[in-house]
């Protein structure tokens, strides 16, 4: 398909590659700034603007991975009637695009996307459209960069951004302090890299809740206490820390 990517950052530098890789012609990159449309189009082998006055009028598909909050102003410079638009958020819904264009859809990748990745990892697409016909086309372009694609209305979608946040965004966060307290006490968190693995590997065929580990479901207080003294100094972490056990040991009810 010929099409318009909207955006220079991680999404749009992520989705477009693969979208050239899968054939699809990306006829342009349109951005805010110059400076980072001219590297996506390059990586692209397209043309670029910054002027939606200029935008090509030859896109099937109108790909638009801007921020959440500038979704919501698109319409006031980018009118493009007939064309099929679509954004790549998953807490926004498929109507706000509708200033720009009736025909309107959703393109959600559920996957954490940065433009430096070199290798692309497996990503679900989530697909919804105004249309049934704009939905069986966004699944069909989606089905060829990714065996996993659903529909998902727009409440679908947000749930799972929530569950994706609890579940890749949070994790992350913990990864964040454990590091930090790793650097703190000159302890080299690169050593928690296969536990991390293995944790992360074993949930994709068990559910986490039935092989979560630790010292607060084996009730191990002493642990539990020795732990929490040797987080003195690290007081963020450390209420975290006395939450998340509190936390694990009501939901085990222990
Ligand atoms: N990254 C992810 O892991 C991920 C995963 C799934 C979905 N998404 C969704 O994809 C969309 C883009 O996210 P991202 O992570 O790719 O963000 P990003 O890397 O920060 O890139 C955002 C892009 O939006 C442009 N932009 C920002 N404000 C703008 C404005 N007011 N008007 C026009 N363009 C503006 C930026 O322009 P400049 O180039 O000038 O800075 C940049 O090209 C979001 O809706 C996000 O929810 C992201």
């Amino acid at each position: 398909m010929k099409i318009v990517i909207i955006g220079a950052g991680n999404t749009a530098t992520v989705l477009g590659r693969k979208l050239s890789a899968a054939g699809h012609e990306i006829l342009q990159v349109m951005g805010r700034s110059g400076a980072h449309a001219a590297v996506l189009a390059s990586t692209l082998g397209c043309s670029y603007t910054c002027n939606p006055a200029e935008i090509n009028p030859e896109g099937e598909v109108y790909l638009a991975a801007v921020t959440d909050s500038a979704l919501g102003h698109l319409g006031e410079t980018l009118c493009l009637p007939g064309k099929l638009i679509v954004h790549t958020a998953g807490s926004v819904p498929g109507h706000v695009l509708r200033p720009v264009s009736g025909r309107y859809g959703v393109f959600y990748p559920l996957q954490s996307l940065r433009k430096e990745m070199d290798t692309i990892p497996e990503i679900p697409i989530l697909v919804d459209g105004v249309s049934e016909d704009i939905r069986n086309l966004l699944f069909g372009l989606a089905l060829t960069i990714t065996d996993q694609v659903i529909f998902a209305s727009d409440l679908v979608r947000e749930k799972l951004h929530v569950a994706a946040t609890l579940a890749n965004n949070f994790t992350n966060h913990l990864y964040t302090l454990a590091a930090q307290y790793c650097q703190g006490e000159s302890i080299d968190f690169a050593l928690l890299y296969p536990l991390i693995k293995e944790t992360a590997g074993r949930i994709s065929h068990l559910s986490p809740m039935d092989v979560q580990t630790g010292p607060a479901v084996r009730r191990d207080q002493l642990t539990i206490e020795k732990h929490i003294n040797l987080l003195q100094g690290y007081g963020y972490t450390r209420e975290l820390y006395i939450q998340m056990t509190e936390n694990i040991r009501q939901f085990y009810g222990l």
